[in-house]
């Protein structure tokens, strides 16, 4: 009887020790949620203020948001909550660490807000050049997707000219290729893993290299 009940209690034990893991793994991709709170902070945002904290930006995304150095993002003309988004998960490590972690760490959530609304007010960084043929394997993906692969329109997210959509979806016209390319590998590889529900990740497990590259092609030489 005795045995009974100890072999019971074990069984439960390893029971619970074999889902514990699961549980530990089930990290949200961020920890940014929606509520009307976090919207109103990301409204609140003060971008004449954003603007005074942004000069220590500028070597890198430029005085105005248009970074010069080709691998890095612009960030003029950014949805401000993708940009508030992105700086949270940076603080947290939600977005895998870069350069950017030691950046922001002392940010409070009000500078954030107040950087997000100061990059929102400015325009989208110009097309790079023109959209040329070789690209016309993206305009497909980008306005039709692959009911083959069940991958949706990019448009039907990111808008029919890359400008972004509520709440968090980023505006990708302009967009230096280089970095579009680098950070859809990033989602590709689960090296970048800070987008809520995987909807990056689980497209971009569906693209192939040349298709990445034509889309990152596409989208830096979109107008606004
Ligand atoms: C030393 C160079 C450097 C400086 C200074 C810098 N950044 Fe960055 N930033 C980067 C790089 C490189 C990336 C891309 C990193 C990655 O792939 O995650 C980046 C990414 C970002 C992104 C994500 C863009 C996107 O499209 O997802 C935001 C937002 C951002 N930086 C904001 C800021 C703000 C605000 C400041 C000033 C407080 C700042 N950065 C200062 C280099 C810099
Ligand atoms: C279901 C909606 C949805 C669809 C469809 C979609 N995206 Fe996204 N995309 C998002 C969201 C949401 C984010 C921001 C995730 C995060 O917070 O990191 C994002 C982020 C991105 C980024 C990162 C931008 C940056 O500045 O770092 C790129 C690049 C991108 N998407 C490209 C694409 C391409 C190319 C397609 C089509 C093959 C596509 N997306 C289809 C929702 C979508």
């Amino acid at each position: 009887m005795e045995r009974l009940i100890l072999s019971a209690a074990l069984g439960c034990a390893m029971a619970i020790m074999s889902s514990a893991p699961a549980t530990v793994l089930a990290a949200p991709a961020s920890n940014v949620a929606w509520t009307g709170e976090m919207r109103q902070l990301v409204a609140s945002g003060d971008s004449a203020r954003g603007q005074q904290l942004a000069a220590g930006c500028a070597s890198c995304h430029g005085a105005q948001g248009v970074s010069e150095i080709p691998d890095y993002p612009h960030l003029a003309g950014q949805l401000a909550a993708y940009t508030y988004k992105q700086l949270r998960d940076y603080q947290d490590n939600t977005r895998a660490p870069s350069m950017m972690g030691a950046l922001v760490a002392t940010l409070s959530d009000q500078d954030m807000a107040d950087l997000a609304a100061w990059y929102a007010s400015l325009p989208l960084p110009p097309p790079t050049g023109a959209i040329g043929e070789a690209q016309a394997q993206a305009v497909t993906l980008v306005l039709q997707g692959d009911g083959k692969r069940l991958l949706p329109p990019c448009a039907s997210c990111h808008g029919a000219h890359g400008e972004g959509a509520l709440v968090d979806v980023p505006a990708l016209a302009g967009q230096s290729a280089p970095y579009l390319k680098a950070t859809m590998h990033a989602y590709r590889t689960g090296q970048r893993a800070n987008d809520i529900y995987a909807r990056m990740r689980s497209m971009a497990q569906m693209l192939s290299d040349e298709e990445i590259s034509a889309l990152a092609r596409y989208y830096a030489n979109l107008a606004p």
